[in-house]
């Protein structure tokens, strides 16, 4: 999730620049780096460390030019290095680009232009997109039209701005799937991944959507549709929010803001690139035995795995907390362990994969920051790309752990022969899908998730059930509420009830239950009994259920309404609404939500 910013005005703009990255460096702080157009040439400054580190060594407030781009790096394709940092030229230095998400077909493209004899200076998907804009100028001398054309040919997400030696006043920027925003002020524009950049110059901002470019100089923007050229119609919004508020994007908490950011970083994951998926699903395939391992959040993450691979792929996958790995699992060289990690530093994690590395197991991860301890420690790493997650409680970083982990078993369920390409395709198709519908759950239904939470928020003991795949759903929910309301809230298999924990219902507790889609159905009927066994003690009930669920609504006490939904993804749409339901339980109770009391974002301790 890297930071763009750049600036298009009537003076030297390098200045106003540095502060735009200084602005978006909650977005990422691996590395960083300038372009501006001087002197009929670009100059480009870049090197790795935070802003002002970099800034320490590159000066980037001396540099010239009324027309610039810049970056703030939060690696996914290749190391944190001065050459992986941005901008990018093309091999002539006539293109200098900035990119914010994935390219998920390069490596084709890659192959091709070094076929042609392009020069690459770095490892990643970035620069692909500069020397296929200079080879497309090549064949057509038009910016505009080079600038489309290469578009047309990436997949992916991105959100990119590039100038250029050949139209030297124009900043070419274009969105898809990937935060862009214009900031217009008189003789100074500019275009970034998120208004916090420029707030502090102007709050005159326009939206820009999928697939939309923009032309920018210093007085006057186009914004165009990708598909025909055609101009779009823009309105001018004046944003009232202060800097603190700008930062969190205008949420009035990072894990609101993150969970708000989950469509995004949802789709960001679903674009890593297949060879990376391949690499691990083939592990599965090679090695006797294979396990899955978190902890904390994560592990509840690879819980879900283990549903995943064994619906899929027909393989059971064990999943083990971290911490219990070492002396639970006797492990050899014939077994593979999946980690999974937020910040790529727990102690717990870094045991296991001690554990496993010594035994001679093969590893590999699925880790947020790069350049952290855990995706050095393993053998193969996918890093998730979504972004600093600044919030101790994990949303965004947790829901594209699954997405990843998603691919990886669907691949796996090809590789094995129990899923046709078609079918894997199918599926994945699905994935992108609901990303879209969270985008809608969480604008359409927050309000309501309020709502609900006042009603409850006299509530101190909570159970929060379900069965298959929505149990570990219900154990990450039941966490996550933990965390930031510090009541207690139970997660237990909705069947696993009847066995002892029952008898804590009474009138005062609360059971919130993950009802399945209607459409699996034993699934469906197997929790239904459970809420039974609830209201039949007086226990209070509240369920998911969609809208024309009556049956089930007549018996809840409060529901959440969900959308009618694939049965594939309706536990994820479920889990990102229970996010939601205890950010505002802890809201009502006035609690410090980014940083709960006694936790840490990275347990570095056993
Ligand atoms: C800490 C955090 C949890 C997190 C766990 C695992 O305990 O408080 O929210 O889930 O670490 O962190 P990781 O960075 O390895 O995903």
């Amino acid at each position: 999730m890297c930071g763009i910013s750049a600036i298009a005005g009537h003076k030297p703009v390098a200045k106003l620049l540095l502060k735009s990255l200084q602005n978006l460096e909650y977005r990422g702080y691996d590395s960083c780096g300038m372009a501006l157009f001087d002197d009929e040439e670009i100059k480009l400054r870049k090197n790795i460390g935070n802003v002002n580190e970099v800034n320490a060594i590159e000066h980037f407030e001396e540099m010239k030019g009324h027309l610039g781009i810049a970056h703030t790096r939060w690696a996914t394709h290749g190391g944190v290095t001065p050459e992986n940092s941005h901008p990018h030229f093309s091999s002539d230095n006539n293109f200098v680009i900035v990119h914010n998400g994935i390219f998920s077909n390069f490596q084709s493209i890659k192959t091709d232009l070094e076929a042609k004899g392009y020069r690459f200076r770095s490892q990643t998907d970035t620069e692909v997109f500069a020397n296929l804009v200079q080879d497309e100028y090549k064949a057509e001398a038009d910016v505009e039209t080079a600038f489309c054309n290469a578009l047309n040919k990436l997949e992916g997400s991105y959100a990119i701005a590039m100038i250029c030696v050949y139209q030297p006043d124009t900043v070419f920027a274009v969105k898809k799937d990937s935060p862009l925003v214009l900031g217009i002020n008189d003789g100074v524009n500019f275009v970034s991944s998120d208004m916090n950049a420029f707030i502090s110059e102007t709050r005159d901002t326009v939206l820009i959507n999928d697939y939309e470019y923009v032309m920018m100089t210093n007085d006057s923007f186009q914004v165009k549709r990708l598909s025909d050229r055609q101009i779009q119609t823009k309105q001018i919004i004046h944003v009232q929010w202060d800097r603190e508020t700008a930062q969190k994007g205008g949420f009035s908490h990072y894990m609101l803001k993150e969970i708000f950011d989950q469509p995004q970083t949802a789709r960001q994951a679903l674009h890593i690139p297949s060879q990376e998926i391949e690499v691990i699903a083939r592990k599965f395939i090679e090695k006797k035995q294979s396990f899955c391992v978190g902890v904390g959040t994560t592990y509840y993450v690879a819980m879900i795995g283990t549903y995943l691979f064994s619906k899929y792929a027909d393989l059971y996958v064990p999943s083990i907390s971290a911490d219990e790995f070492p002396t639970l699992i006797p492990v050899n060289a014939d077994q593979h362990v999946l980690f999974f990690s937020q910040s790529g530093e727990t102690y717990d994690t870094r045991m296991a994969i001690r554990a496993a590395t010594q035994a001679g197991a093969a590893t590999s991860a699925v880790v947020n920051v790069v350049g952290s301890s855990i995706s050095q420690e393993v053998d193969d790493c996918i890093f998730q790309g979504s972004g600093p997650e600044i919030c101790v409680v994990s949303t965004k970083a947790a829901l594209s752990q699954i997405m990843i982990l998603w691919l990886i078993a669907l691949r796996v369920g090809v590789l094995r022969n129990r899923l046709s390409e078609a079918e894997a395709e199918a599926q994945r198709k699905k994935l992108f899908d609901f990303s879209r519908l969270i985008e809608k759950v969480i604008n359409e239904e927050s309000g309501f998730i309020r709502d609900l939470a006042k009603k409850t928020s006299h509530v101190r003991n909570w159970l929060f059930m379900g069965r298959g795949i929505y149990y570990p759903v219900a154990l990450e929910s039941a966490l996550k509420m933990k965390e930031v309301t510090y009541l207690h809230a139970e997660g237990l298999p909705a069947g696993f009830l009847k066995h002892g924990t029952l008898a804590m219902v009474d009138e005062n507790m609360y059971s919130l239950f993950f009802l399945p889609n209607r459409k699996d159905v034993e699934l469906y009927h197997a929790t239904q009994m459970a809420i039974q066994e609830v209201k039949a003690r007086q226990g209070k009930v509240i369920a998911f259920c969609t809208q024309d669920d009556k049956e089930v609504q007549q018996v809840l006490d409060h529901y959440f309404v969900i959308p009618e939904t694939d049965p594939e993804v309706t536990p994820l749409v479920e889990m990102v609404m229970a996010q939601l339901f205890s950010y505002y339980s802890a809201l009502n109770l006035g609690l410090n939500i980014d940083k709960p009391r006694n936790l840490a974002k990275s347990v570095t301790v056993g």
